[in-house]
């Protein structure tokens, strides 16, 4: 099942997302329906509040990276409960999108590297260190449970140019090619 996607002014992105408990109720139908909702908007990731629920869970399919870091061909991740240890390494920036925010592209600045400890779908403890794409999606992706965008990195100028169209995705008017559910005003 395709989740509609959440979208900017809808309060869900702003929480903090709750940990997950080993038996949640239909735990890997989710998982599924993230992959599928994911694979539908052309997405490289996704967080559970995109989808309208607020848990600490994103999945990544990194492997369009694949081209520049030939280790990402099959890297494809779920994150449970995900705790970022460490980031570390230079800044550098890359040109974002977001499914929450349709047709916002911007220029944002993270470091590096990620070490991050997270549990698999199986509830398998992982510690590992990411670095180039794939530490840059799992940085925004984490951002999400947080209740952070990528426009939060952006400079106040910035930001402020952004308005009127955060304003326009907040009130409906912007229609991605893959269903969203509009923000109730
Ligand atoms: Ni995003």
């Amino acid at each position: 099942m395709i989740f509609p996607v959440t979208v900017y002014g809808d309060p869900l992105l702003r929480m903090k997302a709750k940990p997950i408990e080993k038996d949640h109720e239909g735990l890997r139908e989710i998982i599924a329906n993230m992959w599928e909702t994911m694979y539908n908007s052309d997405g490289v990731g996704l967080a559970a509040p995109q989808t309208g629920l607020s848990i600490r869970l994103f999945v990544i399919d990194a492997s369009s990276g694949a081209d520049e870091e030939p280790e990402l061909k099959d890297f494809k991740k779920v994150f449970i409960n995900p705790e970022i240890i460490e980031t570390s390494g230079e800044e550098w920036i890359m040109n974002e999108g977001c499914l929450s925010l349709p047709e916002i592209r911007e220029d944002v600045s993270r470091p590096d590297k990620v070490k991050i400890k997270y549990l698999d779908e199986n509830f398998v403890t992982h510690t590992e260190e990411y670095a180039g794409y794939a530490g840059r999606i799992i940085q925004h992706e984490y951002d999400h449970l947080e209740g952070i965008l990528f426009i939060d990195h952006l400079s106040p100028l910035r930001k402020r140019l952004l308005k009127a169209r955060l304003r326009n995705i907040a009130t409906g008017k912007v229609r991605p090619p893959y269903r969203i559910k509009v923000p109730v005003k």
